[in-house]
């Protein structure tokens, strides 16, 4: 299977956070097995705490125009649709055969008309689309995300929540860990990320130890 990014990009599993052990993930049994064929399969999806975290999020602010950045088969855009019932999602996913499946996930939920899955790469999807998301998974390539964050800045509705996952990345950001060689320049630019949303003036942002570390960023009303 073509994962189309260094997902597991090391031996380890995920770090976990000190709260992992405590939170449950409460989704609904669809979603759950969704989420167990993917762990099955080597597909990567979010943690229990990191899906658990985002629901609660979307939900508390009353999302209603999703974009999912990095769908892979469905699991987490299909617990932010069941937990946000008016929202509408729109997931980019890279591969073809995790974009085929998610579709295939949504239409089965019941959840299709809701969901513009868009195959393709972010890098070239963002640019086309309409805005006026208040809510953002940002949870593809990690090291696109300071990239792609000034267009993504764009797409946020004033008021919006854009949440990036991963962003600790087995503790080599905060340099819990010894960064290995080949992935210094994935932590340099995950870094560049974290300083980008810490310092603008527009956003309010949060470094969280959840999951492998969640950044939130609320867009101020008035920019
Ligand atoms: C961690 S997985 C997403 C998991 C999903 N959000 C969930 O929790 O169920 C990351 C996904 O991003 C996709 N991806 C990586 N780079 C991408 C890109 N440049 N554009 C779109 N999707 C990309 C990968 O194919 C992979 O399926």
């Amino acid at each position: 299977m073509d994962f189309s990014y260094p997902h597991n990009d090391t031996s380890r599993p995920e770090r976990p956070s000190r709260t992992a052990g405590l939170n449950k993930l409460n989704v609904s049994e669809e979603v759950r097995k969704i989420r167990e064929s993917a762990f099955a399969r080597g597909i990567p999806v979010s943690s229990d705490e990191t899906l658990q975290f985002i629901c609660l999020q979307a939900a508390a602010a009353g999302a209603a125009n999703i974009l999912e950045v990095g769908a892979a088969i469905g699991a987490s855009g299909a617990a932010l649709l069941q937990c946000c019932p008016s929202a509408r999602l729109t997931a980019i996913e890279k591969n073809r055969h995790f974009a085929a499946e998610a579709q295939a996930n949504f239409d089965r939920l019941g959840l299709g008309d809701r969901v513009r899955l868009i195959e393709g790469d972010a890098a070239d999807i963002l640019g086309g689309l309409e805005g006026g998301y208040d809510f953002v998974f940002l949870d593809a390539a990690k090291v696109q995300y300071v990239k792609w964050l000034p267009r993504i800045r764009q797409l946020l509705a004033p008021g919006g929540l854009l949440i990036a996952d991963d962003v600790l990345l087995y503790g080599w950001v905060n340099g819990e860990e010894q960064v290995p060689k080949k992935r210094r320049m994935l932590v340099q630019h995950i870094r560049e990320y974290l300083e980008a949303v810490l310092s603008d003036g527009g956003l309010t942002s949060y470094v969280a130890d959840i999951g492998d570390g969640l950044c939130i960023s609320l867009k101020r009303r008035d920019v």
